[in-house]
């Protein structure tokens, strides 16, 4: 069979986009044998034409006008690897009105704008895939909508930010926060702003994307509460290991009954747990459901080379299936309500600071008893009269705990606000070591 030349372009060639353009050239015989096809990059949409490009593409591919690649008919399909919202979302709405199918790299588009878009891409009857947006070289997007599309997901936990998990296992490891960020940043994991990295935006945007897949109900980014790294001290760190735990970013969704719960946040995990062995720039993602019991998908989470892999993937997908694609743009099939804010239940470490004086503990366990929120573990540190409390609940809600914590905080001899994670354990937290 003769391979079909297809022209493709892309909008932006930065750490993803000459990523792609290299991947398709390095890697254009193997995608032949593969698919018939060989795709090659005939434009890139840039800012700057003059700027230095460590992988410089060919002579004339480089642009800043959207309409040589919107009114070339001779593109099959363009991959929007530039991120941000504006211009982004305006351009993909334009080229999907031109009947050109997108694929996009762009977690903060998707989950923020997803709605419209895939209203514009059914409109077009075009498609428009998004695989690289979440956990960049790990198929769970595919997995979601094709293998599993009748296995009923009713819980996702996961890893999906890859710069937070690279920052935390490299402070395991003595690093301080600063230099391990600047090295995720030179390593091209972070976004162009690192805050949506370490404030948990990036993965609360995936996290939005996977709950919609998972559960056919539109979540948005304005659904999920997250919270980042940015809190994460050494000692939390230090405290995690010496109870045989690490920390971790960790994303869940959870469908319970008619209403579902997304959030993002700092847990400590039980080292025995498959999470805590996800380490450096490496995603993980948890699918449980009625038939499958669980699947675990881990792999590369961020990086050109890797994120690139997932976009190549796309287009070729769209290639192989237009015209004759089974998939709906908009996996939305119903409405269901979000749980209110408190009523998640988990385990919580809480870390507390009080003066080392008689009837301190008395007066912490009264205020946690007060709210129905059980001690499972306790450890106090002394350290200049001061004293660390390092607690690990049973299962509570949330709200009850954040009230006890409230007075805690009141309390003459607390020292500083007590801070608390969830714990994320298999075996409970009965079972969990200390060191
Ligand atoms: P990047 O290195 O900053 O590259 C962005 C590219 O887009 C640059 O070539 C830039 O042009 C171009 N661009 C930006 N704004 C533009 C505008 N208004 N008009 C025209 N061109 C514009 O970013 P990246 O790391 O490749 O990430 C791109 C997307 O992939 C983001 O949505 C990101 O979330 C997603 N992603 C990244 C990774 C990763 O590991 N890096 C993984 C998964 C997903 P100039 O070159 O002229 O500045
Ligand atoms: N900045 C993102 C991360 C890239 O670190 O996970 C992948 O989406």
């Amino acid at each position: 069979m003769s391979a079909v030349d297809v022209p493709v372009a892309l909008l932006g060639y930065g750490t993803v986009g000459s990523a792609v353009d290299r991947l398709l050239a390095e890697n254009a015989e193997d995608i032949e044998r593969a698919t018939g096809h060989r795709l090659r990059v005939v434009r890139a949409l840039v800012r700057d034409e003059a700027k230095e490009r460590p992988h410089a593409p060919a002579e004339g591919v480089l642009t800043t006008d959207l309409a040589r690649i919107r009114d070339d008919p001779s593109i099959a399909v363009v991959a929007e690897v530039m991120g941000g919202l504006e211009p982004t979302g305006n351009y993909v709405r334009e080229l999907l009105g031109a009947g050109k199918p997108v694929v996009s790299a762009n977690k903060q588009l998707v989950a923020r704008e997803g709605a419209a878009l895939f209203r514009a891409a059914s409109e077009a009857g075009v498609q428009l895939r998004f695989e690289a947006s979440v956990c960049a070289a790990i198929p769970v997007i595919k997995v979601l909508r094709e293998a599993l599309v009748v296995s009923n997901v009713h819980r996702v936990v996961g890893i999906v930010n890859g710069t937070t998990n690279f920052i935390l296992t490299e402070m395991e490891g003595g690093a301080g926060y600063e230099e391990a960020l600047a090295e995720a940043q030179r390593l091209g994991y972070a976004e162009a702003d690192p805050t949506e990295d370490v404030s948990g935006a990036d993965a609360a945007a995936k996290m939005a994307i996977l709950a919609t897949m998972a559960f056919g109900s539109r979540v948005t980014l304005a659904d999920v509460g997250y919270e980042g790294i940015e809190g994460v001290t050494g000692e939390h760190v230090a405290a995690a290991r010496s109870m045989d735990m690490v920390v971790r970013l960790v994303g869940q969704a959870t469908l319970a009954g008619e209403r579902l719960d997304v959030r993002v946040g700092p847990a400590l995990v039980d080292r025995h747990h498959p999470l805590a062995a996800v380490e450096g720039a490496f995603n993980a993602v948890m699918l449980q459901g009625d038939a499958i019991r669980e699947i675990t998908l881990e792999g590369p989470g961020a990086g050109g080379m890797e994120t690139a892999s997932a976009v190549v993937a796309d287009m070729v997908s769209v290639i192989g299936t237009t015209g004759t694609g089974f998939l709906q743009n908009d996996a939305c099939w119903r409405t269901l309500e979000r749980l209110p804010p408190g009523e998640a239940r988990s385990p919580f470490y809480v870390s507390i600071r009080v003066d080392d004086v008689a009837g301190v503990l008395a007066q912490v366990a009264l205020r946690l008893a007060g709210r129905g929120v059980s001690v499972a573990r306790l450890v106090q540190e002394q350290s200049n009269g001061a004293a660390t409390l390092h607690v690990v609940t049973h299962e509570a809600a949330e709200r009850d705990l954040r009230s006890a914590l409230d007075e805690i905080a009141d309390l003459p001899e607390t020292r500083e606000r007590p801070t608390a994670l969830p714990v994320v354990s298999d075996r409970g937290v009965a079972g969990l070591g200390w060191a």
